[in-house]
């Protein structure tokens, strides 16, 4: 190929994939997207999580990353939050097109459609970065096969950090091969907690309050039509899941799919 890749110093470990950047965008000073390219032989589901890193040390440091493109996408996607001091994130923040980062073969996870039970609707609740499964779970056809409704919630502290949720949503409407699949059947309920917007408060407070539901047209979680998949911080998950659990919905996983699922947002 005609790549132009910044050499690295250091070998490529052994197992691991040396990935191009394609392109990269930063959304605000905390927050930024980039696409690599994909191995041929890399296959993941939607929703899952690999590990990533960068050709910069002897033993690259890696970190869990969702990746937030779909299964079908011949590049992958990833939504990150960018820590000062963070081991990785710190010097990722700095990756530009053509430069080189690290993939490890075997891709996880737990908020996959595997490990949900068929039903009516499933509700997608994030907050800050724990949007990216969701990002890929959104654009996978498969998911709307299993499902006749989604329902994408993100929390975020300001209106600036939503970006990347509402420009996900506005491709996903326009996207000539799955916006006529998903039209009418994905419903966006984006909130924020540090400022006003269009909507504000924690999802934990909208669900209690059942405004949530009102605002949708919906009745509240009910095992019979709804699943839930969840990820965010350790508070928010622990919060959310007692909220589900008192609907009576119970967690599932890949060997026992059930009602409701659970994963930590990628932390830095
Ligand atoms: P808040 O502003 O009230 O803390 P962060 O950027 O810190 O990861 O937070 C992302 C969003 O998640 C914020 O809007 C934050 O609200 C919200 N949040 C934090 N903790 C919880 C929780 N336990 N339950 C629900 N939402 C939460």
């Amino acid at each position: 190929s005609n790549e132009i890749v910044r050499q690295s110093d250091f070998p490529i470990p052994a197992g691991v994939h040396a990935e191009t950047v394609v392109s990269v965008k930063h959304h605000t000073d905390r927050l930024f997207s980039f696409r690599i390219s994909r191995p041929q032989s890399f296959r993941f589901r939607s929703g899952e999580f690999v590990m990533i890193g960068l050709p910069n040390a002897e033993k690259p440091v890696f970190r869990a990353y969702s990746i937030a493109s779909p299964a079908w996408d011949e590049e992958l996607e990833f939504y990150s939050i960018k820590v000062p001091n963070g081991p990785l994130t710190s010097e990722l923040q700095k990756i530009v097109p053509g430069d080189t980062v690290l993939l490890r073969q075997k891709s996880t996870g737990t908020l996959v459609n595997d490990a949900l039970s068929p039903a009516k609707r499933l509700y997608m609740i994030a907050t800050g970065t724990g949007i990216a499964p969701f990002a890929s779970l959104v654009r996978d056809p498969d998911t709307y096969e299993k499902f006749d409704e989604i329902v994408l919630t993100n929390t975020c502290r300001d209106v600036a950090e939503l970006a990347y949720g509402d420009e996900l949503i506005a491709g996903l409407r326009a996207d000539p091969l799955i916006g006529e699949l998903v039209a009418g059947r994905v419903h966006y309920y984006p909130t924020t907690t540090r400022e006003d917007g269009e909507r504000t408060g924690r999802i934990t407070t909208l669900i209690e309050s059942g405004k949530l539901f009102s605002d949708l047209g919906v009745a509240p979680f009910d095992p019979a039509s709804d699943r839930v998949m969840i990820c965010g911080s350790l508070d928010m998950i622990r919060d959310v899941k007692a909220l589900v659990e008192k609907s009576g919905l119970v967690e599932g996983s890949n060997a026992a799919p059930a009602d409701f699922v659970v994963e930590r947002a990628f932390v830095g």
